[in-house]
């Protein structure tokens, strides 16, 4: 079953404001221990040994870059862009995330807006994403922020209802 993807059609939007003391810049090496922080505590799925970290895994071949929101308490979340291969025009993002200890800022929101310059600095007009259907505050996020439901798959209809519907009951 594939998951669940938006896409959204523009890369326009507000020039991002983040709370004082949080910086929006690219991934460092020395950020390497705050970011895996940042990871394990979001996607606890993963495997985020020294081999699946930072520039080896970041720095794919259409990598616009793995990017970090920083703090004076630490790194406070993340996110990776990509040109998607088969449409050249579109970001996709990839890994973001905010951890735990900084969530309740619509940091996720303001790295987005911070890639959409990116992307565009990039030359890239349009943005997707793939999520899972339980991830509710991320896909509250990107619906806020103008992205919609693209269907690549039979039965995701039915899945987005429910998406929906779980939405509009909290
Ligand atoms: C998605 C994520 C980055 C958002 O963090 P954040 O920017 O701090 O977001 P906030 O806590 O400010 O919440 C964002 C929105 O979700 C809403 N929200 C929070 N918890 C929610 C929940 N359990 N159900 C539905 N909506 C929720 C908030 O009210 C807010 O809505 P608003 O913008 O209308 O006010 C963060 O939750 C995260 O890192 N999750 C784990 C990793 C993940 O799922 N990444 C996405 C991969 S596709």
């Amino acid at each position: 079953m594939r998951q669940l993807r938006l896409h959204r059609a523009s890369l326009e939007a507000d020039a991002p404001t983040y709370p004082a003391g949080y910086i929006f810049r690219r991934f460092a090496e020395a950020d390497a221990d705050g970011l895996r922080q940042v990871l394990e505590a979001c996607f606890e799925e993963s495997d985020w040994g020294d081999a699946n970290l930072g520039p080896q895994t970041f720095a794919h071949p259409k990598g616009i870059g793995c990017f970090v929101v920083a703090s004076p308490r630490g790194i406070a979340a993340t996110v990776t862009g990509l040109v998607w291969p088969d449409a050249p025009h579109e970001g996709y993002v990839h890994y973001i995330g905010v951890h735990p200890d900084h969530r309740g800022l619509h940091l996720g929101r303001l790295a987005l807006l911070s890639l959409f310059q990116q992307f565009r600095s990039h030359g890239l007009s349009e943005s997707i994403l793939d999520t899972d259907d339980w991830r509710l505050p991320a896909i509250r996020t990107y619906l806020n922020l103008g992205y919609v439901p693209r269907i690549v798959e039979e039965g995701q209809e039915g899945r987005w209802a429910a998406v929906m519907d779980a939405l509009s009951t909290t």
